[in-house]
């Protein structure tokens, strides 16, 4: 059974001192929830305190982007051996906000994935089509060209700890969630891509997040799609209460499983 996984993407927001408060507050609310994993991903700046606070708590650390070089004459880069001084344990990867304004493309995240893994940083990598393309019928095969060449060359073991995240742009920060059965129907679809890519064993141990609007309303029957294995959350889980009601009613999934 996969366990689920909830991640707070916080962008570009919040100072160090934000943070710690947040995350102070989210650690005594979920202090007791065991059955699902639960992740935070600040700003680069607010990671070592974040990291700091989450001590011995249940609550891991992401961050939001990496650069594929350990070290160099790279200005204004990041790495994974200086994340994971910090104690982050995950990484987001090609998150459309990075595809659209600072060029990432499926080849850089490529290069990030590698990179991630090399240093054992679990990669959260996101894939996602535009409005216009699901109009235009194309989802299945942007999404099937982000996963081939995103995922290209990575090994089956090196599969099995990472975390697909989708995210259809069209529903990210607008308030539109994809429906339960429409974001099932993409899940479905990158899991099969990863039988026929790997094969079934890894494809049943990838989890899968959705992301684009996730609320505490929503998240329970999302989370009851078969495929469906936790969420990728933006604006909810900048406030301690949403993201907290997010992670409590993604666990009735795990109750009806068992
Ligand atoms: P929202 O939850 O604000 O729509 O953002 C989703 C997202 O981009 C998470 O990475």
């Amino acid at each position: 059974m996969r366990k689920p996984i909830i991640a707070g993407n916080w962008k570009l927001y919040k100072t160090s001192k934000e943070a710690i408060e947040l995350v102070t507050l989210l650690k005594r609310d979920l202090c007791d929830v065991d059955t699902v994993d639960i992740v935070v991903c600040p700003v680069f700046t607010a990671l070592s305190d974040v990291s700091d606070t989450l001590t011995e708590s249940n609550i891991r650390v992401g961050a939001q982007n990496l650069y594929w070089e350990d070290a160099g004459a790279f200005t204004g880069e990041v790495s994974a051996p200086l994340l994971k001084e910090l104690g982050v344990e995950y990484v987001i990867i090609g998150h459309s906000e990075r595809r659209q304004f600072f060029g990432e493309t499926n080849e850089t995240v490529n290069k990030k994935m590698k990179a991630a893994l090399r240093h054992q940083l679990i990669p959260i990598v996101c894939v996602g089509e535009v409005l216009k393309e699901r109009e235009e019928n194309k989802t299945f095969d942007v999404i099937r060209t982000q996963c081939e060449e995103s995922l290209k060359g990575l090994s089956s073991e090196e599969m099995e700890g990472l975390i697909v995240a989708y995210e259809p742009v069209w529903a990210i920060g607008t308030g539109k969630t994809a429906t339960p059965a429409q974001a099932q129907e993409v899940h479905h679809f990158i899991r099969q891509l990863l039988t026929k890519m790997f094969d079934e064993e890894v494809a049943l141990k990838v989890r899968i997040q959705y992301g684009g609007s996730v609320k505490p309303e929503n998240i329970a029957e999302l989370m009851a799609e078969p495929d469906i294995d936790g969420a990728l959350v933006g604006g909810a889980s900048l406030k301690s209460e949403s993201f907290a009601a997010i992670v409590i009613n993604s666990c009735s999934k795990v109750q009806t499983r068992k």
